[in-house]
């Protein structure tokens, strides 16, 4: 990895900016799912046991620069003391008073959280003024915030200019599970594209497309796909807009290295209730009144044999309508095929990161990004900013 992490600087009663994502899903206050904390743990004990002062920047939802009670850290700061086992202080702000006092009392070894920074207008406008009182708080900056990689706000991107700058063992690990896949992969390297838009997809196919030997999309963008064939595909989700870019990238297909794959049969159903009924269909006859929900079981069994035979296998985007028991099964099997295969393999993020652990196989995955729109501009073969201004190992850490 050519970017210098905490390994490379010391830490010792020094305090440390730690930039991580706990951009996590809340429900009646609760959080529901504490991947992106558990995965940030030992940066920050690793940081407490070198003996850093450490103080920890996050933000939760878009409050859009202005304070939102309910988006408010306090719960996430109590989840991460008991993550830790230790306990968290808590600033009420971001670089106001609260967070200055913070830093000038926080001990060798402790850990401090402040308040979302997206609470303050200058976060998201990247602006000099408020990256400068960040970086005031603290004497170097540690980014564990992959997630966030892809935003270039004060808190991943400015402050990163003012201060040494290193990554964290999450973001090492994020960036070398990645870039392995993109730039030396074992081959044959196997691309699962789902999700329901195309439109969110077009520049990952695209870049995969060169670099794969299959590519198969899944998901209610598949139906794009179709009428980019054209067949008709009922009353299911398509772009009308995106139809003729499913053609081109069909185009491109048939002169670049990766194969690309549509699923030969869909589940449908006439309604998206828990309770509808459902039916398999070929691609190309699917009645009227179908919507499709679901990929079916031969296209799992040929994705299956794909994967069994790959050397890599990158997965990003659910290839059904997961959230509903009936209409997960798709995504349930391919999950399944990536646990059993001796591939490497990698699955991101946000939503299919959840639904490889609600089918019981997170431990036998490789690699689950806890990056949503990072992972996919990575996977773009775009530069992201907050990983750019980090230093390189080369560099002269201080
Ligand atoms: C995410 O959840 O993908 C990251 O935390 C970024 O959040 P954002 O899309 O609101 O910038």
């Amino acid at each position: 990895m050519p970017k210098a992490t905490i390994d490379d600087l010391e830490v010792g009663g020094r305090r440390v900016l730690l930039r991580v994502d706990f951009n996590v899903p809340m429900r009646d206050g609760a959080i529901v799912d504490d991947l992106r904390i558990r995965e940030a743990l030992p940066t920050i004990r690793t940081l407490s046991e070198r003996g850093a002062r450490t103080i920890v920047v996050a933000h939760l939802g878009r409050p859009k620069g202005k304070v939102d009670e309910s988006l408010t850290l306090r719960p996430i700061a109590q989840h991460l003391a008991a993550s830790l086992g230790a306990g968290v202080r808590f600033a009420g702000d971001v670089g106001g008073e609260e967070s200055q006092l913070m830093a000038a009392q926080i001990g060798i070894g402790e850990v401090g959280m402040l308040e979302n920074v997206r609470f303050e207008p200058g976060e998201e406008r990247n602006d000099p003024e408020f990256a400068r009182r960040l970086a005031e708080l603290a004497d170097v900056y540690v980014d564990d915030a992959f997630g966030a990689a892809h935003r270039a706000h004060a808190s991943t991107e400015g402050v990163a200019h003012l201060l040494p700058a290193v990554a964290g063992y999450l973001m090492a690990k994020e960036l070398d599970a990645l870039s392995s896949v993109l730039n030396n992969p074992m081959r044959p390297l196997v691309a699962i594209v789902g999700g329901a838009k195309i439109s969110t997809k077009v520049a990952v196919v695209e870049h995969l497309l060169d670099r794969v030997d299959v590519l198969w999309i899944g998901g209610a963008m598949a139906c794009t796909f179709y009428r980019a064939e054209g067949v008709t595909t009922g009353r299911s989700l398509v772009e009308e807009e995106e139809i003729p870019t499913a053609r081109r990238l069909l185009d491109i297909a048939r002169h670049t290295r990766g194969r690309l794959e549509l699923p030969s049969d869909v589940v449908v159903t006439d309604e998206i209730k828990t309770e509808s009924s459902t039916a398999v269909t070929r691609w190309d006859s699917i009645p009227d009144s179908g919507i499709v929900v679901d990929i079916g079981p031969e296209s799992c069994e040929r994705i299956a044999a794909d994967v069994a035979s790959a050397g890599t296998v990158v997965w990003n985007g659910p290839l059904g309508i997961y959230e509903i028991e009936a209409f997960a099964q798709g995504t349930r099997r391919v999950a399944r095929a990536l646990a059993g295969t001796t591939a490497y393999t990698v699955v991101g993020g946000g939503d299919l990161a959840a639904a490889v652990q609600d089918a019981g196989v997170a431990d036998k995955i490789d690699h689950i990004s806890t990056g949503g729109g990072a992972t996919i501009e990575y996977l773009e073969g775009r530069t992201l900013p907050g990983v750019a201004v980090l230093m390189e190992r080369s560099g002269t850490a201080a």
